[in-house]
């Protein structure tokens, strides 16, 4: 070593234990414990960190080797209060029986967070009665049909954060854990397997405020998700679309965002748009690749009285746009992905322009693909009639300066609704600059 990384150092190791702890543990568990070979001074440091963190991103040791580090880790460790314990493993297939043992070792140094995501999930009886706990995530493998074996009773008295996997009977899983947590504040389920005859899910939680819902594969049956959530300020609903949703109570929602890739029926889709007309913040992905477009264009969207922000993601078409933003008079904010598709011919005149184009709409933004003509057509269409329009932020993605140019140059040129506005240009590709050019189009109409 030369003389200057020993003066490092002999500095750093005259820091007092808790700050080297402290350095410690930001680092995955084992270049922390790989220090101890640094010098005798440092060699049982690492035993004070507070959080232990394993992962197998380089599998080279196998099941064995892998299993005793994580052993004699947990034998070793003193802190009197583990922050988080995490165990990312999906390529060693570590036995459940371990992975028990070690989620007992980490309850017994009062952990606070668990993130267990390992092909073999075990569950020690202790965890589900773990006063420290405040956030719990629970992953296994889709494949291995695992069902939770529950203590008599689940008691998580500090538990806010609930992000689990379920792969079989929810109402004997992740609902028994619910039921045990009486301060829980944010859930996210991820359904991964449904039994046919699935019951009905009841969230009764008055201290909800966020609530992520995913049903990655279909499963067959169309259940009730009943939402009696005061609380609640935040909803996601993702993947297949298979539950009617029955709003009891969502009060306090104010912003949902709804990620379908698929819908078992329509009138799914109806209810539970009706059961988020209250919030003031909305993000829906990819309508127009769920249904074809007459259902799209006839589509009876609920009105949205308190609707400010609206995120169109994935791909949209002209038409459905329009339709949707019809049902939401005080609408702002209107952040668009995609638009794949012109209006119809017989559409242009015939069609009124709803409301909140002409009196709310202030700030638009959008991505430009290549230029093609129903982006464009959007873009007149929306600079033509909105009326009080402050800012349009463009983003160009796939397109050379050149083609950017033009394009700017198109704009500038198009007939504008609103007295003064701006139009910023963001390049997309991270290998340009990200900003291209603001422009700031002062009124040359009159
Ligand atoms: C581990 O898995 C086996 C077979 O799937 C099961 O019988 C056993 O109860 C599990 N052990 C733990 C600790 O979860
Ligand atoms: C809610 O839980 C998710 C998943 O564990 C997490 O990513 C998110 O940060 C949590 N949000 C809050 C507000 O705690
Ligand atoms: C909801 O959960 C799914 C699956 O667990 C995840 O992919 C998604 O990012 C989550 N969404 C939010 C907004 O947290
Ligand atoms: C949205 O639709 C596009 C094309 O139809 C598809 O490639 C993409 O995966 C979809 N996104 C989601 C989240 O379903």
């Amino acid at each position: 070593m030369s003389s200057i990384s020993e003066n490092v150092h002999d500095r750093i190791s005259r820091l007092p234990d808790e700050i080297i702890a402290q350095i410690l543990t930001l680092m995955p568990t084992k270049y922390a414990v790989r220090t101890s070979v640094l010098s005798k001074r440092w060699r049982y440091t690492w035993v004070l960190v507070k959080n232990l963190d394993f992962d197998d991103i380089h599998p080279i040791h196998g099941e064995e080797i892998l299993t005793e580090f994580v052993d004699r880790v947990l034998k070793l460790c003193k802190t009197s209060r583990l922050n988080l314990f995490r165990l990312h493993f999906s390529k060693i297939r570590v036995k459940n029986s371990s992975v028990s043992s070690w989620i007992n070792e980490a309850v017994k140094l009062n952990v606070n967070e668990l993130d267990i995501q390992v092909i073999n999930l075990g569950l020690p009886f202790s965890m589900f009665t773990c006063k420290t706990l405040t956030s719990l995530r629970l992953y296994g493998d889709a494949d291995v049909r695992y069902d939770w074996e529950f203590p008599c009773r689940v008691n998580l008295p500090c538990l806010k954060t609930l992000d689990v996997a379920v792969y079989s009977d929810p109402c004997v899983g992740a609902f028994k854990l619910i039921s045990g947590c009486p301060i829980l504040e944010n859930i996210s389920l991820k359904v991964i397997l449904r039994p046919k005859d699935d019951d009905d899910y009841l969230f009764n939680i008055p201290t909800l405020k966020r609530l992520n819902v995913t049903w990655p594969n279909d499963p067959y049956t169309i259940n009730k998700v009943v939402l009696n959530v005061p609380n609640l300020e935040y909803l996601f609903v993702g993947g297949v679309l298979c539950s009617k949703f029955v709003m009891e109570d969502v009060s306090s929602l104010v912003e949902a965002s709804v990620s379908i890739h698929r819908i078992r029926n329509c009138h799914v889709w109806v209810e539970l748009f009706k059961g988020l007309s209250g919030v003031k913040s909305l993000s829906v992905q990819n309508l127009s690749s769920l249904i074809d477009f007459k259902t799209s264009v006839s589509f009876n969207w609920p009105v949205f009285p308190s609707m400010k922000h609206l995120a169109l993601n994935g791909r949209w078409l002209s038409r459905p746009i329009l339709r949707f933003l019809e049902s939401c008079p005080v609408l702002k904010h209107l952040c668009i992905e995609r638009v794949v598709q012109p209006f119809p011919e017989e559409d242009s005149c015939v069609v009124p322009v709803p409301a909140c184009i002409l009196t709310n709409l202030t700030i638009i933004n959008i991505s430009i693909c290549n230029g093609t003509k129903p982006e464009m057509e959007f873009l007149e269409y929306m600079l033509g009639n909105a009326k009080v329009l402050k800012l349009v932020t463009i983003t160009w993605e796939n397109l050379c300066v050149e083609k950017e140019r033009q394009l700017c140059e198109k704009l500038a040129e198009l007939p504008r609704a609103s007295r003064f506005f701006e139009i910023s240009f963001h390049g997309a590709s991270g290998a340009r600059v990200a900003k291209v050019a603001t422009w700031s189009l002062t009124d040359r109409s009159k």
